[in-house]
């Protein structure tokens, strides 16, 4: 049975004051809600602070990115060690955003995943086509391609822990989500990859969606069987909202 992961990904967004007022709403609205495990992927800048907040939560810490060298002379970036230091659990790694305004490629990203392994984290390691290639029917491909390169150096006895992000380009911030029905077909190809790839251990791997997800589409994702969360932007930035997205359970009732 694979645990449902929500996560938050406040991209840029959020002063030290904002993201703690975020945490002390947050937090009483989710009290209730079991079986889910929820994750804030938050700006380097505040991670201390929201770090000490979530103390005593069962809400986990996440990095936007990390640089896969243990330290030296990189300008500006941030080691997997220095994320352990803050108690991080998790690290995105090869968002669509630091792929394409930012030049990331697959072997980079991969590096960033093994780095994130060998140093007691997470990643959550995201796929996903463009809107040309979706129009082209290269998604597939695209995606494939993704994951067989991000995953290169994710050794066979560690792959469980992983979590992939499926987020399609064009329905990033734009409103414009992927219908349930593509989300998992996608998924279910995702998913017979990693079976391929890491035999029974890809079976247990969860998969997120990205890409608009909101309190009222949340529910009808989360019921398709290779969607086991999501990743979440603009509507993480609210902790009302953030907070009615975990308790997707409630959400399908009362709709
Ligand atoms: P939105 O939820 O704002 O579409 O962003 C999705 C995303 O990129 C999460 O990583």
């Amino acid at each position: 049975m694979r645990r449902p992961i929500l996560t938050a990904n406040w991209k840029m967004h959020k002063t030290v004051a904002e993201a703690e007022g975020f945490v002390d709403a947050f937090l009483p609205r989710i009290a209730t809600v079991r079986d889910v495990e929820i994750v804030l992927a938050v700006p380097f800048t505040v991670l201390d602070r929201v770090g000490q907040r979530l103390k005593g939560s069962a809400v986990q810490l996440a990095a936007q990115n990390v640089h896969p060298e243990a330290g030296g002379a990189f300008t500006a970036e941030i080691a997997v060690g220095m994320l352990a230091d803050l108690g991080c659990r998790y690290a995105i790694v090869g968002h669509s955003e630091r792929r394409s305004l930012f030049g990331e490629a697959d072997e980079f990203i991969a590096r960033k995943a093994a780095a994130l392994l060998g140093g007691g984290l997470l990643p959550i390691v995201c796929v996903g086509e463009s809107l040309g290639e979706r129009e082209a029917e290269r998604t597939f491909e695209v995606v494939r391609r993704q994951l067989e390169a991000s995953l290169a150096r994710v050794p066979k006895e560690r792959a469980a822990e992983i979590v992939i992000a499926y987020e399609p380009v064009w329905a990033i911030g734009t409103g414009r989500t992927a219908t349930p029905e593509s989300a998992q077909e996608v998924h279910a190809f995702i998913r017979e990859r990693l079976v391929e790839r890491f035999g029974g251990a890809g079976a247990q791997i969860r998969l997120q969606y990205g890409g608009s997800v909101k309190p009222e589409n949340v529910y009808a994702l989360m019921k398709q069987p290779e969607i086991d969360g999501a990743l979440v932007g603009g509507a993480s930035l609210d902790p009302e909202s953030f907070a009615r997205l975990v308790s997707f359970e409630a959400q399908g009732e009362s709709q």
